[in-house]
């Protein structure tokens, strides 16, 4: 039996209007507590950093994901409260021109090579999770022709300004999505999933 198509899912916390942070990288806004947490808790336990993971007196599974994509100033947020390994659980590679594997935790793959090239590398290794896109908005925007689903969780909260989902992208690239299914919580996060309607080749 061949293993199920790996994908790669951007699943991120978004404010309402658009964005993953605050113009300084300030995330507090986004609530930590509620029903929604549950959820990701539940069903994204692969994401979970591993401090949370110990702190909950849990272990990844891997099943849902087994690879996080980060680019440096995601993994940096870690990094500068001296979490340098954040998701030992999972393959962690962070994209840098300028920072090398000195500058990371042992267990992290720090590279220079196209975005593009190393997913569709890892596309073609079906290991029967999917890869996780953890961000950021630069990131996501180097590899937007790769994204085949969105996982967003929207937050009631307007930031104003900050760092954007996808940044140096256009109306030429298309909103090649479908909403899949909309779940609202108590919180009043709205977590949305799509999916890509032209399959990556
Ligand atoms: N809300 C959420 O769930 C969430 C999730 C993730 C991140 N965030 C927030 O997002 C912010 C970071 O996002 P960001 O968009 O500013 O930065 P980012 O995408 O995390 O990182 C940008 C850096 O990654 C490297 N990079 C990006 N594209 C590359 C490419 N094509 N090839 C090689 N290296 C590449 C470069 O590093 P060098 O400059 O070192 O070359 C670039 O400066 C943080 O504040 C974080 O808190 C929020």
């Amino acid at each position: 039996m061949t293993a199920p198509r790996r994908r790669l899912v951007y699943l991120v916390a978004v404010s309402l209007d658009g964005y993953i942070a605050g113009p300084d990288g300030d995330t507090s806004a986004f609530p930590l507590e509620g029903d929604h947490i549950e959820w990701l808790v539940r069903e994204c336990t692969d994401t979970l950093p591993a401090p949370a993971l110990e702190a909950l007196g849990l272990t990844a599974r891997n099943d849902r994901f087994d690879t996080v994509l980060m680019g440096w100033d995601t993994y940096a947020v870690g990094l500068d409260e001296g979490v340098a390994e954040p998701y030992p659980h999972l393959e962690q590679v962070v994209f840098s021109r300028r920072r090398t594997g000195a500058d990371a935790g042992a267990s992290v793959t720090v590279t220079d090579e196209d975005p593009i090239e190393v997913v569709r590398r890892l596309k073609a290794a079906p290991t029967g999770a999917d890869i996780w896109l953890c961000g950021g908005g630069t990131l996501a925007g180097a590899l937007w022709p790769e994204i085949d689903a969105l996982v967003l969780k929207v937050n009631p909260v307007v930031l104003g300004d900050g760092i954007g989902l996808v940044t140096g992208r256009s109306l030429a690239d298309g909103a090649p999505f479908r909403l899949e299914t909309s779940t609202p919580y108590r919180s009043g996060v709205v977590v949305n999933e799509y999916e890509r309607t032209d399959p990556v080749t």
